[in-house]
């Protein structure tokens, strides 16, 4: 098992770090689903067809991972809150050992 961080922004400026721990081959997503964590709706279950499982990737974790390509970069127009660079979808990334600590900040909404 790994250990996976989903940092929740608050409305006050504070954040909370949702520790969550990923199995190797499982997807973030399916890491986060597992934890009932909020802030990842994951609509379509992984099938790529919801764009609701938008997450924000930290360094170094970001440069480590494979860049988003073909399908991935086309659903990422259809996320709710502000695509930015570090944009990803969660259900796209699958957990290797070496990600063990990754961290990714949640967007406000997903909708
Ligand atoms: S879970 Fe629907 S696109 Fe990732």
């Amino acid at each position: 098992m790994i250990t996976l961080h989903f940092i929740q922004s608050r409305a006050d400026g504070s954040t909370v770090d949702h520790a969550v721990p990923g199995k190797p081959g499982d997807t973030l997503m399916h890491a986060a689903a597992v934890a009932g964590l909020d802030g990842i709706a994951a609509d379509c279950g992984g099938l790529m067809t919801c764009a609701t499982c938008h997450v924000y990737v930290r360094e170094p974790w970001a440069a480590a991972l494979k860049p988003p390509e073909g399908e991935e970069l086309g659903f990422l127009d259809f996320v709710a809150a502000e695509r930015r660079p570090n944009s990803r979808l969660s259900c796209q990334i699958t957990l290797a050992e070496s990600l063990d600590g990754l961290t990714v900040d949640l967007p406000a909404t997903q909708y």
